[in-house]
């Protein structure tokens, strides 16, 4: 620990439990300083060898001296410490950045929307024509979290099917689809709406050496042309995409998960990743999904429960095979079967 850290322990310290609204400023401010340090590449040095911002005088200039001030904050809260002039995270560091795609995906990806909530409560702008979402970010972060949260128990799903292409729908980074195409050895084809994502999609996809067994395509996967490619999908995955059909009302979920059952070949799976709702009568306030569905609200989304989505896919046609709870708070994997 260093003398900088240790004075931030000192008679200046606020006992956070009788002042929480300086709690919640607190936790504002490092969420993201960590999202962006992650964004700008740099976090990777702070968790493993140290990070060292350039020596004064020596060309850094004001980025550099942002750097060292957003380090040294970091001290101060007890994240990092200074190791001769080489910055590393302390433990309670670690234990934080082990959910920086969480940090990532709320700070990075609703991070403008979130500080415009005004405007739209006040009905003087929108989200989607003024300030939607950043789509590289929401991707990144969610591949991050996913990574830790969904992608060992939805491996452990899919080494009990068989399949040879899949078809991932709002594949984001195709972080995942990269994933299942290595282990299972088959062939991909990743859609997304957003560019920012379908560029970071075709990064990952040709930086793991894949461009011959990973397609990735730009485009709406609720769009009847999306049904060319399912022909030949013996696994389609849908992680956090199904959700966004609530905007359009309705019947709309059954409506789509109707035509994908009837487009797959006959005995196809599918594996959709969702968050469940905040239980509104826990009692307990509960991790990430009031945050969850407050940015999806943002968007004139709901969230859907358990029973809603069995019921979701039964009526599209599905045979629900399991049903799976996550390390994601709240988080729930759902295998789907159309009838052989
Ligand atoms: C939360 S991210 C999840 C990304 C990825 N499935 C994962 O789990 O890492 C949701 C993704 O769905 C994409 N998306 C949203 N609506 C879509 C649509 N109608 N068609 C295709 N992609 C869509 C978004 O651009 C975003 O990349």
């Amino acid at each position: 620990m260093t003398a900088l850290g240790a004075a931030a322990v000192g008679p200046h310290s606020v006992e956070s439990s009788s002042r929480p609204g300086l709690q919640s400023f607190e936790g504002y401010a490092i969420t993201c300083v960590l999202a962006a340090l992650e964004m700008a590449g740099l976090l990777e040095a702070l968790e493993g060898a140290g990070l060292r911002p350039p020596p004064r005088g020596e060309g850094g200039g004001e980025a550099g001296r942002l750097l060292e001030a957003s380090l040294r904050y970091l001290v101060q809260r007890q994240l990092a410490f200074e190791d001769s002039g080489a910055f590393k995270l302390t433990e309670s560091g670690r234990a934080l950045t082990r959910d920086k795609g969480y940090l990532v995906w709320l700070a990075g990806g609703y991070g403008e929307p979130l500080r415009r909530l005004d405007a739209f409560l006040l009905g003087r702008k929108s989200y989607a024509r003024d300030y939607p979402r950043d789509g590289r970010w929401v991707a990144e972060g969610a591949a991050m979290l996913g990574r830790r949260d969904v992608a060992p128990q939805a491996m452990t799903l899919l080494k009990g099917i068989s399949f040879e292409t899949a078809l991932d729908l709002g594949c984001g980074n195709a972080r995942f689809l990269i994933a299942v195409c290595q282990t299972f050895g088959c062939r991909g084809v990743g859609i997304d709406l957003s560019p920012e994502a379908c560029q970071a999609a075709s990064e990952s996809v040709r930086a793991a050496g894949m461009e011959e067994r990973i397609r990735i395509i730009q485009g709406d996967a609720f769009d009847p042309a999306v049904s060319s490619h399912l022909g030949r999908a013996q696994l389609v995955i849908t992680f956090f995409l199904l959700h966004e059909l609530s905007s359009r009302g309705g019947s709309a979920l059954v409506d789509f998960l109707s035509s994908l059952c009837s487009a797959l070949p006959p005995g196809a799976h599918l594996l959709a990743a969702e968050v469940l709702p905040p239980r509104s009568r826990s009692g307990r306030p509960e991790r990430f999904t009031p945050e969850f569905s407050l940015v999806h609200a943002l968007m004139g989304q709901t969230l859907s429960g358990e029973t809603e989505w069995r019921q979701a896919f039964r009526q599209g046609g599905f045979l629900v095979r399991d049903v799976t709870r996550v390390t994601m708070p709240g988080g729930v994997l759902l295998l789907g079967q159309r009838a052989a």
